[in-house]
């Protein structure tokens, strides 16, 4: 599969959204397709989803099925067709956040992560699945990273908190372990950025990573 695939993680209130709609401007300057998405979404079927998850309470494993339903809708009808164009593909969040929120957060089984994952991002009818191999993964994959308790302060008063974000520090500090344990696992995927300091210079942070990457010239 061609084109490129690049999501965007971290604990809520790290600041990324910003970085994504300025990543966009900077790749379409430059010539690049860019499709913009997000997860749990970017399809229909997939934003209804996200409205369950996000705020309808249920237990960790109901929540780890329904975002990787809607990660399974999502790769086939604009992910995978987008990266076969050629296209960048942007992607706020991606499975790394199901691994942080639901195995890190809410303890979920991360040996059962594994196997959805390996379900939902293998090619269908091949026999990678059974295999477990080439399974659909990010390009690159940013990390802000941002102390939990720096978090809580910047989203204290922020407007009305869905359900993830309503969580105690405790929460989000498990939700960190489990990225920083994604980052060991495949460390050459993710550039992990500094997110406790100024937008300017967390911007500055990003360009850096693509430039070293020769992603963006
Ligand atoms: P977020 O990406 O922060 O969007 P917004 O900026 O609009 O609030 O919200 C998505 C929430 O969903 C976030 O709290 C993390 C959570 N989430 C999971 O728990 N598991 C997942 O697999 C994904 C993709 C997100």
């Amino acid at each position: 599969m061609a084109g490129l695939f690049i999501s965007f993680e971290g604990i809520d209130g790290a600041g990324k959204s910003t970085h994504i709609h300025a990543l966009a401007a900077a790749l379409r300057a430059s010539g690049c397709e860019v499709t913009q998405t997000r997860e749990p979404g970017g399809t229909p079927l997939a934003e209804q989803l996200r409205t369950l998850v996000l705020n309808d309470p249920m237990d960790a494993m109901t929540e780890a099925l329904l975002v990787f339903a809607a990660r399974r809708d999502h790769i086939q009808r604009v992910i995978a067709p987008a990266l076969a164009r050629g296209e960048v593909v942007l992607c706020d969040r991606f499975t790394d956040a199901t691994f942080a929120y639901q195995g890190g957060g809410r303890e979920f089984d991360w040996d059962t992560l594994s196997e959805l994952e390996r379900w939902v991002q293998s090619e269908p009818g091949t026999a990678e699945r059974a295999r477990g191999t080439r399974l659909l993964q990010p390009d690159l994959t940013f990390w802000f990273d941002l102390p939990a308790d720096v978090a809580a302060k910047r989203l204290a008063g922020a407007r009305v908190p869905d359900k993830f974000e309503a969580q105690p520090q405790a929460f989000f500090e498990k939700v960190a372990w489990g990225y920083a344990k994604r980052l060991a696992f495949d460390a050459k995927r993710f550039a992990r950025i500094d997110a406790n300091q100024s937008p300017e210079l967390v911007w500055l942070d990003v360009l850096q990573a693509m430039r070293d990457r020769a992603l963006l010239p």
